[in-house]
This record gives C-alpha cells, sequence and structure tokens, in this order.
C-alpha cells in the first residue's frame, strides 16, 4: 500500500505556501492511521521548478524549497521509526536546462564533449533553421528548441520531449549511465527504500532519430508506436539500473511506463529489470462493468508471464482525479468509493494518490493567472494542463487553506493553487471521526486487506453476475462484488466485510461496491 505524496501540495510547515519535507514529516501520524506501508515522494531534487519538480538540476540534493537534505534525512529517519518506507522520485530521461551538464553544453561549440550529454543534432533545411525532425514535445510545440551559438550564430537545436526546460538526455553516453548510478547510490546509501523512475519507458531513442510517421497533436498522450517511447534498448537501462539496486536487495523501484500492449509491459517487469511498473488501465477505463473487467484482466495478465506483481492506481499527479472522472458529484464520490474497494480486493501494490482517501474532486475553474503546468502555456492556452488535480490537501478548519499552511494570522502566503472553499466539509478533520466518510472508508478498507485472511493468495477468480456488475473472488475466501448498472443487484452470499454504501438488506446498490466472505 504506498501513498503518493505531491510535496508541493501535501502539506507546508513553513509557511510560504508551498508544501515542503517538513510537513510531511508532521504527518506521518496520519500516514500510520491510514495504514500505509510507504510513500512515494514526488521530486523533491534541485530545481527551478519549471515543470513541479520534473526539471532536477541536481539529482543529489534538496531543493530549499523543500528544506534542503537534513529534511529528507528527517523524514527518513521517522518515516522508518513508524514503519512508513520513503520512495522518492528520479527522473533519468531529462534534466533541467538549470543542471550545469547543460549549462555547459550551452555555452561549448557543437561537436564537444559537453553536448554529447544530451541530443544536440543540426537542423533541416536551408541554414538548419528546420527542426532535425518533426518529433512534437508532450507539452505542446516542437520537441526541438534551436540554441544561439557561443559566437552569437543561430545554431544546433536540442531535444526535449517536455518542456525546453527539460532537455533529453543521451543514454548512449555511458556518462549518463554512470551519473545516474551514482544518484542511485546516494540515496539508497542515505536510507531511501526505492525509487519511483520517471518516464522510464523513454531514455532510449531510434537510431537517427527519424520522423514520426503521424504527429499527433493531442497533448499528454502516450501511444505503443510512437518512436519517441518505448524503444527496445531501454531494456539495456533497465538491467544496468537492476544490477545497482541488487546491492541492496530491501529497495524497489517502480517504472512509470506508459505502454499499453500486455507484452512489451511486461517486459520491464522481467526479474532482472524494474520490480514493478505503473498500469495505468485501471485509471484509463470508464465506470462500467466490461471496462473495468478488461483492465483488470489485462494489468494481471501483463505481469503474471514474468513473475512481476500487478500494480494499481486510480489517479495520479498528471491524471484528473477519479471522483471528477466518474462523473463527479454524488454520483462521481459514490463511484469512486466503489473503486476504491474493488483496487483493494486486487492482488499486488496499489498506489493511493493523496487526496483520494478524502474523495478530492479535481478543480478544474482554477483562475487562469494561478496555472503553473507548463501546459498551459505550451498550448497557447488551449489545455490547462493538470494543476485540478495538484489543489492543496484541505487539513482541518472552516477556511481556506485549511491548515495546509501554519495559521499565521492572516499574514501568511497563499497556498499555491487556491483551495475551494466549499472544501470545508472534505477536510481530513471533518472525516476523520465520521464512520460513513470517504476517509473512514479507506482506513476500514486497508486494515481489513492488511489483516484479513481472505486476502491471501495471488489470482483472482471471476464468477457470473448480473448485467452491468462484476463478482471477483481470492483463494483465501473474499468476495468482491461492484454494482455499474443503475438498478440495485443481488449481493453475492455470504457476510458483508464492507461496503460503500449504506447497505439496503440483500441488495448491492448501483454505484456501489461491497466485500464479502
Ligand atoms: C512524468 C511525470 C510528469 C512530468 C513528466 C516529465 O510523466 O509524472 O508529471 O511532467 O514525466 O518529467
Amino acid at each position: 500500500m504506498f501513498y503518493q505524496v505531491y510535496p508541493r501540495s501535501f502539506a507546508d510547515s513553513d509557511g510560504d505556501g508551498v508544501g515542503d519535507l517538513g510537513g510531511i514529516r508532521d504527518k506521518l501520524g496520519y500516514l500510520e492511521l491510514l495504514g500505509v506501508d510507504a510513500i512515494w515522494v514526488c521530486p523533491v531534487l534541485r530545481s527551478p521548478m519549471v515543470d513541479g519538480g520534473y526539471d532536477v538540476a541536481d539529482p543529489r540534493d534538496i531543493d530549499e524549497t523543500f528544506g534542503g537534505l537534513a529534511a529528507m534525512d528527517e523524514l527518513i529517519r521517522q518515516a522508518h521509526l513508524r514503519g512508513i518506507r520513503v520512495v522518492m522520485d528520479l527522473v533519468p530521461n531529462h534534466t533541467s536546462d538549470q543542471h550545469p551538464w547543460f549549462t555547459a553544453a550551452m555555452a561549448a561549440a557543437p561537436g564537444g564533449d559537453e553536448r554529447a550529454r544530451y541530443l544536440f543534432r543540426d537542423g533541416r533545411g536551408p541554414e538548419g533553421a528546420q527542426p532535425p525532425n518533426n518529433w512534437p514535445s508532450i507539452f505542446g510545440g516542437p520537441a526541438w528548441t534551436r540554441v544561439t551559438e557561443p559566437d552569437g550564430t543561430p545554431g544546433q537545436w536540442y531535444l526535449h520531449i517536455f518542456a525546453p526546460e527539460q532537455p533529453d538526455l543521451n543514454w548512449d553516453n555511458p556518462e549518463v549511465a554512470a551519473d545516474f548510478e551514482r544518484t542511485l547510490r546516494f540515496w539508497l546509501d542515505r536510507g531511501v527504500d526505492g525509487f519511483r523512475l520517471d518516464v522510464a519507458h523513454g531514455m532510449a531513442k531510434p537510431d537517427g532519430l527519424p520522423d514520426m510517421a503521424q504527429v499527433s497533436t493531442t497533448l499528454l498522450v502516450n501511444d505503443d508506436n510512437d518512436p519517441r517511447f518505448n524503444n527496445p534498448r531501454v531494456h539495456e537501462i533497465h538491467r544496468g539500473i537492476r544490477r545497482v539496486l541488487d546491492e541492496y536487495p530491501e529497495a524497489v523501484t517502480i517504472g512509470e511506463v506508459w505502454v499499453d500492449d500486455n507484452v512489451r509491459f511486461g517486459e520491464y517487469v522481467r526479474p532482472d529489470e524494474l520490480h514493478m511498473a505503473f498500469n495505468f488501465r485501471l485509471a484509463e477505463a470508464p465506470f462500467a462493468a466490461e471496462p473495468l473487467r478488461a483492465a483488470v484482466e489485462n494489468s494481471i495478465a501483463a505481469v503474471t508471464s514474468v513473475g512481476a506483481a500487478p500494480t494499481w492506481t486510480l489517479s495520479n499527479h498528471d491524471i484528473e482525479r477519479e471522483v471528477t472522472r466518474y462523473g463527479g458529484g454524488r454520483e462521481g464520490l459514490d463511484r469512486a468509493r466503489a473503486m476504491i474497494l474493488l483496487e483493494l480486493a486486487l492482488p499486488g501494490a496499489v498506489f493511493l494518490y493523496n487526496g483520494s482517501e478524502l474523495g478530492l474532486p479535481n478543480v478544474n475553474d482554477l483562475p487562469e493567472h494561478v496555472l503553473r503546468d507548463p501546459v498551459w502555456e505550451r498550448s497557447g492556452h488551449t489545455e490547462r494542463g493538470r494543476d485540478g488535480c495538484r489543489v492543496p490537501i484541505p487539513w482541518e478548519g472552516g477556511a481556506p487553506p485549511f491548515g495546509f499552511s501554519p495559521d499565521t494570522e492572516g499574514g501568511g502566503a497563499a497556498s499555491w493553487l487556491p483551495i475551494p472553499a466549499s472544501w470545508a466539509e472534505l477536510t481530513v478533520e471533518a472525516q476523520l471521526e465520521e464512520l460513513d466518510s470517504t476517509l473512514s472508508l479507506y482506513r476500514m478498507a486497508i486494515e481489513l486487506r492488511g489483516a484479513r485472511p481472505e486476502f491471501a493468495g495471488d489470482q483472482i477468480e471471476w464468477y457470473t453476475s448480473p448485467p452491468g456488475a462484476l463478482v471477483f473472488g481470492r483463494p483465501g475466501g473474499l468476495v468482491c462484488a461492484l454494482n455499474a448498472s443503475p438498478e440495485p443487484v443481488a449481493l453475492p452470499p455470504g457476510d458483508v466485510l464492507l461496503s460503500s454504501a449504506p447497505r439496503t438488506g440483500a441488495l448491492l446498490a448501483p454505484n456501489s461496491a461491497a466485500w464479502v466472505v
């Protein structure tokens, strides 16, 4: 049971309106109460924060915004005292344009060692004025930016699959792999329990950087034939990372792998590669029986042939929150509550994104001037980007910032994204003692999953179910039923251990799920 912390938005200990490591440390008691085994902390490395920290200027230091290295050491120490493991987020595909390697590359002439750590190329067409290929950036616009050479002339281009401030590294250069190994060891030796690896299906690029057959104009999506990702040579990189991790047998890697095909997905979690990889099928499935069943089946099938554990996630810092995805309002919340029971009934690792346990919706009406996701600018203000799922957590009290930042008698900084006043009823404080709150549902579900023998076994079995519903069982004896139809359906026989909606006799209400033993 992993809990994903988006540190900017979790808890602010120093009152600057931005969450930090001290804030996470102060909330460890809450995380222990929730029952999580580990936290995955999104990047806290030194960064100019163009992409929320996924633009890393020094991978072996903690940004002062988050409290510096001492705050990380303290978080690890205190988390371990509570039996909570700490997974950091590393970004192997690219660096910040403020990384010393990139500033050196910009200051050097073409063709030298400094540029060979990135993907600098001459442009096409007269005077090299056209980008070297037709790749778009995931955040909009071309994936290439032209530089001005040290002598003042228009010069080469460099590749950035994401923002121009995130130049892609050249993993064919052994210096890049060696430096990444240093970073892994640096954090493992400081007591970190593992890593979430950003864009783990990136890194390796096809020889010659050929044009894409079809240039996709949709932002923030991946497809299996996209030459920017999932190049077979990436597996050699993962084997190298695994050789280091194997010297730290307690540590884990989890890759962000946006690959649909089950066989190709499974390749990332072969015994000598990543330990786990995020499977996003469940997050991508609509709330309907058939697609949910297909998502579950495929997620399991993708990893069982290589002997890895499945992973489950309903949302993260890049995806619209599930309450909103499932329709918003009471219906969206009911469905999200049903889905957490489905998810926690499955074998494998579950990743819960901070705020899901409070049933937070996406905030889709943030004022334009506060939007920070580079997608907003890069799309020419046509895509609002991902800020709506990154609004700070409401902890307590009746008005924003709801204890996210310390109370400074009206003088404190506003939270970096404003928290809707309507979240007063969604605060941790408001939900903690309410038995039917979403937070209580999560707490009970996590506790039962960890304690009950019925959850044993790493397989599931599908049972016949009424139309629009799903029923599956675990070998230990747990049965999970979810009703995605508009009518109540019969509950499977047995005792109800937990249900996501108030019980109505032997019926399972629409948009709800139950565990039966
Ligand atoms: C991953 C991260 C996302 C980031 C991107 C570039 O997809 O999850 O937040 O913008 O990589 O690093």
